[in-house]
C-alpha cells in the first residue's frame, strides 16, 4: 500500500479515489487521525491528514509518531508527504514544487524516535528515499533537490535565523518535515516529500508574513500538487526493492 501524509491543501486527493473507506488506527502513541483508504489507478492508497482533520494541531503538537506508526501498521511501504515551506532562495518562488534530498533539523521539543527503550542508530546520510524521489521528479515540473530546514515553530523565523539557514546551505524552511521523515526510516518505509513553496522566507520577502498568503498559494496550486502525486502513484512500482525497507540492518546495538 502507498501512504500519503497530506499537509494543508491536499485533502481533496481522496475525492479522486474509488471506494473510500475511513479508519482510525490505534497506536502506542494514541489514535491516528481518520485515515482514508481508497484505490487510485488500481493502487491501494492510504491518506492521512497530518494535522488531523480541520487543521487542529499546530506543527509542534502534531502526533508524528501516531501518524507514521498507523501507516506502518496498515501495511504502507512507501510514503509520499507534502509540506508547505518558505523559500530561502530567490530562484525558487511561491508556487514552486521542490523534492528535498536532505534536511537540517532545528526542532526542539518533539518526540523524535520510536526507540526509547533500545539503542537504534539508523543511517540518514540520504534521509529521503532516492527511488521515491526519482518517481516524483519524473512525474512533473519540480525542482529536483533542496535542503529542508525544519524549525520548531509555531512562529515564523527572524531575519537573522533566515540568514543563518542560508549560510548553512538551506533551500527551504518549514515546520512539519521532521521527525516524520526519520520516523518513517525507523520503521523501514520509503519516504519522500513534495514541498510546496508558499512564500519567500522572512526578510527575503519585504512584507510581513501572513498565514493568509500561505493558504492562498496552497489553494491556487493544490490541483497541480494532487496531479503530481497521482501521476507519481500511477507510474511507480508498488513495493520497490529499496534499501529503505532494510533500514534497521546494522542499526541496532545488540
Ligand atoms: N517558515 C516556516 N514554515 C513555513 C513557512 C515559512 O516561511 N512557510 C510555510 N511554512
Amino acid at each position: 500500500m502507498i501512504g500519503i501524509i497530506g499537509g494543508t491543501g491536499v485533502y481533496e486527493i481522496t475525492e479522486h479515489g474509488n471506494d473510500v473507506e475511513k479508519k482510525v488506527i490505534k497506536t502506542p502513541y494514541g489514535n491516528s487521525p481518520e485515515i482514508s483508504l481508497f484505490k487510485l489507478q488500481d493502487k491501494d492508497v492510504a491518506f492521512i491528514p497530518r494535522h488531523a482533520t480541520g487543521h487542529d494541531y499546530p506543527p509542534h503538537m502534531i502526533n508524528y509518531q501516531a501518524n507514521v506508526w498507523a501507516l506502518k501498521k496498515i501495511g504502507v511501504k512507501q510514503v509520499i508527504a507534502t509540506n508547505a515551506v518558505g523559500s530561502l532562495k530567490e530562484s525558487i518562488g511561491p508556487g514552486d514544487f521542490v523534492i528535498p534530498h536532505d534536511f537540517i533539523d532545528f526542532t526542539k521539543i518533539r518526540p523524535s524516535t520510536f526507540y526509547d527503550n533500545r539503542t537504534v542508530h539508523i543511517d540518514v546520510t540520504s534521509p529521503y528515499c532516492e527511488n521515491l524521489r526519482n518517481h516524483l521528479i519524473s512525474a512533473g515540473e519540480v525542482v529536483d533537490q533542496g535542503i529542508y530546514v525544519c524549525t520548531e515553530g509555531p512562529r515564523f523565523e527572524t531575519a537573522a535565523e533566515i540568514k543563518m539557514f542560508q549560510i548553512l546551505g538551506g533551500t527551504l524552511v518549514g515546520m512539519t518535515g521532521i521527525p516524520e521523515a526519520t520516523l518513517a526510516r525507523e520503521v523501514e518505509m520509503c519516504y519522500a516529500s513534495v514541498c510546496m513553496v508558499s512564500n519567500y522566507a522572512a526578510s527575503i520577502s519585504p512584507d510581513k508574513l501572513t498565514i493568509a498568503e500561505v493558504f492562498d498559494i496552497m489553494e491556487k496550486r493544490k490541483h497541480e500538487l494532487v496531479q503530481l502525486i497521482e501521476e507519481t502513484i500511477t507510474n511507480m512500482p508498488y513495493d520497490g526493492d529499496c534499501p529503505c525497507q532494510n533500514a534497521l540492518d546494522g542499526a541496532e546495538v545488540i
